[in-house]
């Protein structure tokens, strides 16, 4: 047997310009154009059956022979870190989002597709949703349509989907099977996949042997020394079979743009995995790998449960002979008790934050902030911020704990941004005052209060209070849009001079259009209560309150006052003045 060599590559990135150095370990110094065929007669020594072949590709001068649609092997990266920084070379950046419909979209799902928008869009790039849906058994209905929605929802929004089209479609993997197949027919006449005939009821020895023995359950990859004969033979009976991709025992190292330098000698303790099923289709490790190449993905941004797969994904990507994307890989969301956001907690999909009245651009902010991947974190940044302060070489592999209970203030910091942006306040008003009739509906019997420029008033004095316009309409602010019933009596057990103090505040603010401000209401009440021989400052605020509320607690009295308006509050306490 050849002894085989190891290469490891080390890469330097200067301006634009890459140059390969391949240390070839215990043999030769290998240049690049010889990988593939150094792979292909790797392969043909390990699967020592086709002696015939093997001489056959050894013989053969031109051996690229790439599926269709996928590139012929450039071996050139397209980002290297050098000296900290994230250097993005003359490959155009093209990333994806590539959730299973087993689910509607949650936070994590939300995290990763983000993270690969603001990369794409920082780098004049272009963000593909592509929908894996392979495992046909877990899909669930409507959660395909529910995950682009809420992406456009959300303002980041793909370039490429199934609904959008694309050069590169069908975005939907169970429509391109017929890449798959070729690809692991591509793989099978190159020798680095075989059919594999094992029974489920085999398989299944396998594993329960294993557990017996106390060892992690693999594959003992019998198929890959059957005979070729009786590969033929079992074809020709139509004997059920996997295609199983044989992997190299290697630790083939690779730079991940966010854990660095990585690798895993997979082929040591994993069995050969499947990577297409006996009815056809894909599993995840082979589709990724043939879609990532054939829609020319660039980059690879994906949770960090993946990182152990990619050693795997590198050997079909060299066995393919295509160019491998760069990887960074996220780390794990927690919550602050130091358990996996799992997407099985059923309060995590984004429908449910926006049904509570999230603002996606907080829930955007709020993902971010617990996490990395800017030079610093503050509260309030809007997309375009996002995507000029994100530093993919920021992003740090220790997990992020994303604490929920911060979202009413980023929602609320947020919602203040709308209302002080003319166009958005304006939508905020049309829903403040749908919210209203769906609400109150006949209760409301003054229609002033569905005035545009009333609902615009109200928002502006509560916005620094606020985190949804949905606690407009809560009971606490139901004084803004009916008129409360206060009994003279109640006011009476409060102060003797409650009809004193009532009188003279409708005296100080009729017709005072020009100084009608909290402040100024504020110093007038100060002046009236220093008139009265029994009542304190306090105990006028709490008398006007419940007059104009019928609250003991709310905003104060001045912003009471301002909101309602000079013409209502007179109208409420000429009310309970002749009440
Ligand atoms: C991104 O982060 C790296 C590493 O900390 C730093 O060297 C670089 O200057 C940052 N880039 C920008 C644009 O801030």
């Amino acid at each position: 047997m050849i002894k085989v060599c190891v290469c490891v590559c080390v890469c330097v990135c200067v301006c634009k310009m890459v140059v390969y150095r391949f240390l070839g370990v215990g043999g030769p110094v290998l240049v690049t154009g010889l990988i593939p065929r150094f792979s292909a007669r790797f392969y043909n020594n390990l699967t020592n059956n086709n002696n015939n072949n093997n001489n056959n590709k050894l013989k053969n001068k031109n051996p690229v022979r790439s599926v269709s649609g996928l590139r012929d092997a450039t071996h050139t990266l397209s980002t290297h870190t050098h000296s900290g920084s994230v250097c993005v070379a003359e490959r155009e950046v093209r990333v994806r989002f590539a959730p299973s419909p087993t689910g509607f979209l949650h936070l994590g799902g939300l995290r990763t597709a983000l993270y690969n928008f603001l990369f794409a869009k920082q780098h004049g790039g272009t963000f593909i949703l592509r929908l894996e849906d392979t495992d046909q058994s877990r899909i669930v209905h409507g959660a395909a349509q529910d995950i682009e929605h809420t992406l456009e929802w959300a303002g980041i929004p793909p370039d490429e989907s199934a609904s959008r089209g694309g050069v590169y479609g069908p975005y939907v993997q169970s429509e391109r099977l017929s890449l798959y197949s070729a690809a692991a027919a591509s793989l099978i006449e190159s020798g680095h996949a075989y059919y594999c005939f094992c029974t489920n009821h085999r398989l299944e020895l396998l594993k329960k042997e294993a557990l017996h023995r106390g060892q992690t359950p693999r594959y003992d990859n019998r198929c890959r020394h059957l005979h070729a004969d009786q590969v033929q033979e079992n074809l020709a009976q139509g004997k059920p079979h996997a295609i199983r991709f044989g992997l190299h025992a290697e630790a083939e190292p690779f730079e991940d743009l966010v854990f660095g330098w990585t690798g895993h000698a997979v082929g040591e303790v994993e069995g050969d995995p499947v990577i297409l099923k006996n009815d056809g289709f894909p599993t995840y490790h082979l589709a990724n790998v043939v879609d990532d190449a054939h829609m020319h993905v660039s980059h690879v941004l994906r949770g960090a449960e993946w990182l152990t797969s990619t050693c795997k994904h590198l050997q079909l990507y060299r066995a393919l002979r295509t160019t491998p994307p760069t990887y960074a890989h996220l780390p794990l969301l927690l919550n602050p008790d130091g358990t996996k956001l799992s997407k099985r907690q059923g309060d995590i999909y984004i429908s449910h934050f926006r049904q509570q009245g999230a603002l996606p651009e907080a829930l955007l902010d709020l993902i971010t902030n617990c996490g990395s991947g800017f030079n610093s974190n503050r509260i309030g940044r809007n997309l375009n911020e996002l995507i000029s302060e994100f530093n993919v070489s920021k992003i740090v592999t220790h997990s992020a704990v994303l604490d929920l209970r911060k979202l009413p203030e980023f929602n609320r910091v947020h919602l203040q941004q709308r209302i002080e942006d003319g166009l958005q306040c304006r939508l905020l008003v049309d829903e403040v005052k749908n919210l209203l009739t769906l609400t109150y509906n006949d209760l409301i019997q003054e229609r002033d209060v569905l005035d545009h420029n009333y609902i615009l008033r109200v928002l502006h004095m509560r916005k620094r209070h606020i985190s949804s316009v949905k606690d407009l309409v809560s009971p606490v602010y139901s004084y803004l849009w009916l008129r409360p019933s206060v009994s003279w009596q109640q006011l009476e057990e409060m102060s003797s001079e409650s009809h004193d103090i009532i009188a003279h505040v409708m005296l100080v603010i009729k017709g005072r259009n020009g100084e009608y401000t909290p402040e100024f209401l504020t110093a007038e009440l100060k002046l009236i209560a220093k008139t009265l021989k029994k009542t304190k400052y306090s105990s006028v605020m709490k008398i006007l309150r419940l007059a104009l509320t019928g609250q003991q607690q709310g905003p104060s009295v001045g912003e009471i006052m301002v909101s309602l308006g000079e013409d209502e509050v007179c109208c409420r306490l000429q009310r309970i003045l002749e009440a």
